[in-house]
C-alpha cells in the first residue's frame, strides 16, 4: 500500500482558491508518479469563513490542521472584511493565531530570481544579471507582533497606542540555529538583521546570534541594521545568502526581496514548528504574496507561488524530496519554455502569455 500523509487545504480568499486548485493539480500528478496518497481536507479560513459562521478561524478548521501532517494555505483578506474590529479580520483573527496555535516560529521565505525573470524585476538588470537566491529566516511567533501590553487606551483625553517588542534569549537562538543550519546547506552565510544602535532587543538579538554562531564555525556571520540592510538588499541582492531577521523586520524585507525578485506571484513560503526528530516538521505553506483583489476570479493569477509552496511542504513535513524536486524543476522548465503569467510577462520574444490553469497544466505536464 502507498503511504498516505493528511493534508489540511485552506484555500482562504481572493485568488486563494483559483492558485490552489492548481497546486492540488499538481499534487494529484505526484500521488500517481511516486505512489504515495496525498488526503485533502478542505476548510475554510478567513474572509470566506467570516461569511460562512462568522469567525476567521473556525474550530473544525483548527481541529482539521490539528490532525494533519501539514497544512496547505492560500491566502486570506480582502476589501470586504477590512471594516471589521482587528481581531475579527482575516489576517489577525487567522493567520496569526494559527502561526501561535501551532508554534511555527520558523518563517523561510525564499526570495529566487529565476535567470530567465530578470527583467520583470524594478531593480536595473546589471545588478541582478544571472538572478539571484536569498533566503530570508524570520521569526514568527515572537517580537512585537505577540508581545504584551498591548492596547489602545484613553490617557489624559487623547488615545495612546502601545506595543511591546519582546524577545526571549530561548526565541532568539531557536530561529538562530534554523538559519544556520539553513546557511550550510546552502551558500555558508548568514547576514543577521537588528537594529542594536537603537533597541535593547537589537542587542540581545546580536550577542545571541554571535553566541549561536561558534556552534557553527563553517558558516560566515554578519550583522547590519535594518534600514541599511534596507539598503543593501536593493542594490547587491546576489551578495546575499540566508537573511535572519526578528518578525517585523523580516516581515519589511521578505516584502522587498520579493518585489526585486520580479515578482510576488513566485515566492513560496513555509512556516514551521519545532522538529518532530526524523529531520521533518509540522509546517504551514502559504504563497508570500496576498490575495489579490484586484485580480481575483479572472483566472489571471501566477500559480507558481502556491505550487511551490507545496513542493516545500513535502520537503519539510512529508519528506518527499525528490518530488519536491520534481517540482521545483518543472516550474524552471515552463519559465524557460517562455510561458508568463501577466505578472511576469513582459511581450519580449519567446514569451506565451497564459492563464492560471494553464500555466498549472503546462507544470503538470513537466513532472
Ligand atoms: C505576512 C503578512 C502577515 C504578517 C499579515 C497579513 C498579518 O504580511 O505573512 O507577511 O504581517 O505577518
Ligand atoms: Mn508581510
Amino acid at each position: 500500500m502507498s503511504k498516505s500523509y493528511q493534508i489540511a487545504v485552506l484555500a482562504g480568499d481572493g485568488i486563494g482558491p483559483e492558485v490552489m486548485a492548481e497546486a492540488k493539480k499538481v499534487l494529484a500528478r505526484i500521488a500517481e508518479l511516486h505512489d504515495v496518497d496525498f488526503q485533502l481536507e478542505d476548510k475554510l479560513v478567513g474572509g470566506a469563513a467570516i461569511d460562512d459562521s462568522g469567525s476567521p478561524l473556525p474550530e473544525d478548521t483548527v481541529a482539521a490542521c490539528e490532525k494533519a501532517d501539514a497544512i496547505l494555505f492560500g491566502s486570506v483578506g480582502g476589501p470586504k472584511w477590512e471594516n471589521l474590529p482587528p481581531d475579527q479580520q482575516p489576517e489577525r483573527g487567522a493567520l496569526l493565531p494559527l502561526r501561535k496555535h501551532f508554534g511555527l516560529f520558523a518563517n523561510l521565505r525564499p526570495a529566487v530570481c529565476f535567470p530567465a525573470l530578470t527583467h520583470a524585476s524594478p531593480v536595473k538588470e546589471d545588478r541582478i544579471a544571472g538572478g539571484f537566491d536569498v533566503l530570508c529566516v524570520r521569526e514568527l511567533t515572537g517580537g512585537i507582533y505577540f508581545g504584551e501590553p498591548k492596547s489602545i487606551e484613553e490617557v489624559d483625553g487623547e488615545k495612546v497606542a502601545i506595543d511591546t517588542m519582546v524577545y526571549k534569549q530561548s526565541e532568539v537562538r531557536r530561529i538562530a540555529e534554523v538559519a544556520f543550519t539553513a546557511a550550510q546547506g546552502r551558500g555558508g552565510r548568514v547576514t543577521s538583521i537588528d537594529k542594536a544602535n537603537v533597541l535593547r532587543n537589537g542587542i540581545l538579538w546580536r550577542e545571541t546570534v554571535e553566541e549561536v554562531a561558534k556552534n557553527y564555525p563553517d558558516v560566515k556571520l554578519d550583522h547590519l541594521y535594518v534600514d541599511n540592510a534596507a539598503m543593501q538588499l536593493i542594490t547587491r541582492p546576489r551578495e546575499f545568502d540566508v537573511v535572519l531577521a526578528p518578525n517585523l523586520f523580516g516581515d519589511i524585507l521578505s516584502d522587498e526581496m520579493a518585489m526585486i525578485a520580479g515578482s510576488l506571484g513566485m515566492l513560496s513560503s513555509a512556516s514551521l514548528g519545532e522538529s518532530k526528530g526524523d529531520g521533518l516538521y509540522y509546517g504551514m505553506y502559504e504563497p508570500s504574496g496576498g490575495t489579490a483583489p484586484d485580480i481575483a476570479g479572472q483566472g489571471i493569477a501566477n500559480p507558481i507561488a502556491q505550487i511551490l509552496s507545496a513542493a516545500m511542504m513535502l520537503r519539510f513535513s512529508l519528506g518527499l524530496n525528490e518530488a519536491a524536486e520534481a517540482i521545483d524543476a518543472a516550474v524552471k522548465a515552463v519559465i524557460d519554455d517562455g510561458l508568463r503569467t501577466g505578472d511576469i510577462y513582459t511581450g519580449s520574444e519567446g514569451q506565451t502569455k497564459v492563464g492560471t490553469a494553464e500555466m498549472g497544466d503546462a507544470i503538470v505536464a513537466k513532472l
